[in-house]
This record gives structure tokens, sequence and C-alpha cells, in this order.
């Protein structure tokens, strides 16, 4: 009996690895297409959707046919973002804006309910508003306690009180809560990106467009996928690292900002 010589078994590697290329591309693109279908019709309020992300959802959510609310302080740039939706929109659909300031948390309540009126029901809650904070090291005696919980207000409680008076409407529906998040204010690194400054870090870490980051997140939704990193190679191996041996993160943080200073 002869064994296959080198070339043979290396031919072989290929050719599956090949089939298994096609058959991962086809299962990634052909499953999105298929479900990005799945977004006709679909009822999405998009907090945050003045600019940034949130104004890209829109333009994502509304291309492919679903009826989207978009809320945030500034009226007039919601109807801006409001009338490229339309122009977006295959049936030329009409959207809805309301203008809300999230710091009230009295009125979630009511941001909620006008956008289910609005559209006749709720599928999905896009919780994506912030007041954006610079990340530098604390200074204990600089330190503004009153933004403090104007931050914890805003980026936080005005999220789990939306998710409250949304979640029987969407029970109804069967619909879901997206939340979207910075790697930057979850534990990975914390302590040395706050310490090295976040320009420097951000050369490192270059920031995904929001464009490429709504699509991606749109891809997510219509993927049923509970958890998305993006981009990931930038955030998830970082974070994942961080979990198992955060003082290896942090000298690399802290390497790097030493070396940029
Ligand atoms: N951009 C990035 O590189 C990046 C990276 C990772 C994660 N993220 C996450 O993605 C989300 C969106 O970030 P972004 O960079 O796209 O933000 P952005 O461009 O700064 O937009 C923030 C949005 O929040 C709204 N907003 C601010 N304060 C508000 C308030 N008091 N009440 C109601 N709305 C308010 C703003 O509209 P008005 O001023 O009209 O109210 C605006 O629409 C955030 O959760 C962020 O952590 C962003």
């Amino acid at each position: 009996m002869t064994r296959p010589g080198k070339s043979t078994t290396d031919m072989i590697g290929q050719v599956v690895a090949v089939i298994l290329g096609l058959l991962a591309a086809l299962w990634y693109f052909g499953d999105s297409e298929i479900n990005l279908a799945s977004l006709k019709g679909k009822r999405v309020l998009i907090t945050g959707a003045s600019s940034g992300i949130g104004e890209q959802l829109a333009y994502q959510f509304a291309r492919h046919g679903s009826h989207v609310t978009l809320t945030a302080r500034r009226q007039k740039v919601l109807e801006v973002v409001s009338k490229n939706c339309s122009l977006l929109s295959p049936d030329n659909r009409t959207h809805h804006v309301i203008a809300q300031d999230m710091e009230k948390l009295n009125m979630t309540k009511n941001v909620v309910d006008q956008a289910a009126a609005m559209m006749g029901g709720l599928d999905l809650l896009i919780l994506n508003h912030i007041l954006p904070h610079p990340i530098e090291p604390f200074k204990a005696e600089e330190y503004d306690l009153e933004l403090l919980q104007r931050l914890v207000d805003i980026n936080y409680r005005s999220y789990v009180h939306l998710t409250k008076h949304a979640l029987p409407k969407l029970s109804d529906s069967g619909g879901r809560i997206v939340v979207i998040n910075s790697s930057m204010g979850t534990e990975s690194a914390v302590k040395g990106i706050a310490a090295s400054g976040q320009q420097r870090v951000q050369r490192w870490f270059k920031p995904a467009s929001p464009a490429g980051t709504a699509e991606a997140i749109v891809q997510a939704v219509v993927n049923g996928k509970d958890e998305l990193y993006f981009p990931w190679l930038e955030v998830r191996p970082l974070i994942l690292l961080h979990s198992v041996w955060p003082e290896v993160v942090d000298m690399f943080i802290r390497f790097l900002a030493v070396r940029e200073s």
C-alpha cells in the first residue's frame, strides 16, 4: 500500500479549506440577505437618533422597510434625519420624531407610549443615546458630582426606565431590546485607558465608522445574536484577556501610554 504524497495531502487540505470557506460565506451572507427582508414593517424606536450611530441605524432600518420613530433633544435635526429616512424607505413612508431630553426620567413613559401609538405598536427598542464624557484620569479635587448625577440619569437610569415602559409592548409583539454600549465603558482596560488619556489610546484603537457600526448592529439583530463586539478584533480579545489576566492588559495599555507620551 502506498501513502499519499505530501502534494496530494496539501491539495486535499486546500480543497477542504475552500469548501469550508464557501460554506461559511454562504451561511453568513445568504442568511443575512434573507433575514434583512424580515425588517420590513418592523416598528422601531431609536434613542439618540439625531447623530452618530443612532442616525445611521435609522437609515439602515428605513432602507429595509422598517417604520422608525426617532428621539433625541434636537427637534430640527431629528426632522432632517426623518426626511432622509423617508427618501430611503422603499415605500416613501413617513417616519416620526419625538424631541425629548432623557434626563427627564418622568417623560420616558410618554416617549414609549407616543412612539407605539404613532407606529401601531413596538417591535424593537434601540437604546443608544449618550451624554459623552471624556475619558481621563480621575482628579478627585476637580470632579463634578452634579455632572455625575446627569451621567447616571441619562446614560443608565433612563435606559432602565425606557425598558420598563417598553417591555409590555415588546412582550405583545415578541419584540427585542438592543442596547449599544462602549468597550471604554466596560471593565476592559478601564484603569489603563483612563490613565493613558483618550487621544493617545484612540491612535491605537480607532473608533469604527457610525455607518459601518450601524450595519453590523442591524445584521446582528436580524440574525438574532445576543451580543455583538465591533470591530471584533479590536475589542473582543482585549476584553477576554482582561477577564482572565487583567495585569497583562493593564501592563500593555500602560506600555502604550508611556510609548506615546
Ligand atoms: N462613536 C463611537 O466610536 C462609539 C464607540 C463605541 C460605542 N459607542 C456607543 O454608541 C452609542 C452612540 O454613540 P455615538 O458616538 O453615535 O453618539 P453621538 O454621535 O454623540 O450621539 C449621541 C446621541 O445622544 C443624544 N443625546 C445626548 N444627550 C441626550 C439627552 N440628554 N437626552 C436625549 N438624547 C440625548 C444626542 O442627540 P441630541 O444632542 O439631539 O439630544 C445624539 O443623538 C453610545 O452608547 C456609545 O457609547 C460609540
